[in-house]
């Protein structure tokens, strides 16, 4: 059972996360256009906060995650008029043939172990002008999360993270704070990486 298999239930109670996906969906949107001939995949879906909001731009969602309760509940959001299509697999360690027109991403990249590795395997999966907007946490001090079980970054470095991209193909690649969540005890600063083929 994945770390995430519990959560799932409750994962979209409260506004934070709802919110938070909905923040990012917008900032996405502003920095590049999505329209109806696109396939896009949220890697990490989880519920589909970030895919359900930007599924009306276009042709088709993928969601990919290795949490099968989070998947499940995307199947219960699922309707004719907006799905995604559920991909229950770890695309790092067993890479997808198909090539998508964008990635996106959302609060997912710091339960990512080998940065090297998924950002080498996520180019081959992006067609020639694709492009790739990831959202993650800026560098934190380890107390975001209650339970650090999975989470191998606390948050990220703007340098590191533009230059393992960079290393591994990616052009135009930038990174920008688009968001803060408020916890009782701080602040964390939210970033939006971008990024082309
Ligand atoms: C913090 S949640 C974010 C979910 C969703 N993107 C959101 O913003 O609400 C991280 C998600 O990434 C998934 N995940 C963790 N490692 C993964 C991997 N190697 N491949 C795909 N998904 C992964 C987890 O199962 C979980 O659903």
């Amino acid at each position: 059972m994945s770390h995430f298999d519990t959560k799932a239930k409750d994962w979209d109670k409260g506004n934070t996360r709802v919110n938070g996906a909905q923040v990012i969906a917008d900032a996405i949107a502003k920095r590049h256009n999505f329209h109806k001939e696109m396939e896009i995949i949220d890697f990490g879906v989880g519920t589909g906060l970030l895919g359900f909001a930007i599924a009306p731009e276009v042709k088709k969602v993928y969601g990919v995650d290795t949490s099968k309760k989070m998947l499940e509940q995307v199947e219960e959001k699922n309707s004719e008029s907006l799905s995604i299509e559920p991909i229950f697999q770890d695309i790092i360690k067993t890479p997808l043939t198909q090539t998508f027109d964008a990635l996106i991403s959302s609060m997912t990249l710091h339960h990512i172990e080998n940065l090297e590795l998924f950002f080498s395997t996520i180019y081959k999966n992006i067609k020639e002008d694709g492009f790739i907007a990831i959202a993650d946490l800026e560098l934190e001090d380890g107390t975001f999360h209650s339970d650090n079980t999975g989470v191998y970054h606390f948050g990220f470095a703007q340098e590191n993270l533009v230059e393992v991209a960079q290393k591994c193909g990616f052009k135009n690649v930038c990174f920008e704070n688009i968001n803060t969540i408020n916890k009782p005890h701080r602040d964390f600063g939210v970033f939006l990486l971008t990024a082309t083929k």
